[in-house]
């Protein structure tokens, strides 16, 4: 493992499923409760807003019961004291990873701590509930929605996350079903690059054909175990 110096992580609702929040997909995912279509979409904001509110206000209020268990205890770690590239993609709209220390991270689908205004584009830190008619800190307009990508919408920062796929030695997905593109398709522009790949999920993903190793199982075990054999045999 000695040849390995840039990394990337992708990691979805599975590493925060033992921390208590619910993934997207299977029993009790939040996607057998609610239909994408009424919640998750440009349309659904503006034909019901206070329906798409409600969802995120909710799920907001929720980090404040959870916090970060050993998978994001061991990626902040990993952060922390690797010595080559390294960065870790999220799916997740929750905060464990930041709150757990990692630095190295960018949300590729939004944010719930975070309010995006619909007028401007301007971001700001947000807590407690949203609901509709906010207005922006920049520009003044009611016109503060989620921070979330809703589907039809482009995740952020894909230009970054190529340039670091293209220069990955490893890259390696946790805790996502790899149902949803483009986040679902990392794997194969890091093996085209040359990256060797690693599935660490609980069970089989869409996508576990394409990497080279899967581990199957609890992110909580297998995150830790994987960072603490590489870190034994991290690069000068
Ligand atoms: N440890 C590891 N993996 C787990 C655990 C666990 N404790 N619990 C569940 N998983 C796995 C499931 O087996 C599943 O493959 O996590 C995966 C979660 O899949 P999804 O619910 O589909 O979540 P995700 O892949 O993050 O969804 C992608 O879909 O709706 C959108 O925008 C939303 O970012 C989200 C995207």
């Amino acid at each position: 493992m000695s040849d390995i110096r840039n990394i990337v992580i992708l990691t979805g609702a599975g590493i925060s499923a033992e921390s208590g929040l619910a993934t997207f997909r299977g029993p009790d995912g939040l996607w057998e409760g609610h239909r994408v279509e009424d919640v998750c979409t440009p349309q659904a904001l503006a034909r019901d807003p206070d329906t798409v509110h409600r969802f995120y206000d909710a799920r907001r209020a929720a980090l404040a019961t959870v916090s970060p268990n050993p998978a994001h205890d061991a990626l902040a770690r990993l952060d922390a004291e690797w010595p080559g590239e390294l960065l870790i993609v999220t799916q997740n709209v929750d905060d464990l990873h930041e709150r757990a220390g990692a630095r190295r991270l960018l949300h590729m689908h939004g944010e719930l701590r975070s309010a995006l205004c619909a007028a401007c584009g301007r971001a700001e830190p947000w807590d407690g509930p949203m609901g509709q008619g906010r207005r922006c800190g920049g520009c003044g307009t009611p016109a503060l929605r989620p921070d979330i990508v809703f589907f039809g919408e482009m995740p952020y920062e894909m230009e970054r996350i190529e340039r670091a796929l293209a220069m990955a030695d490893l890259f390696v997905s946790i805790g996502t079903s790899g149902a949803v593109y483009p986040a679902a398709g990392f794997v194969q522009t890091a093996r085209h690059h040359g990256a060797r790949t690693l599935e660490l999920n609980l069970d089989p993903s869409a996508g576990s054909f394409l990497f080279e190793e899967t581990r199957q199982g609890p992110a909580s075990m297998l995150v830790p175990q994987w960072v603490e054999g590489l870190l034994a045999a991290r690069p000068a």
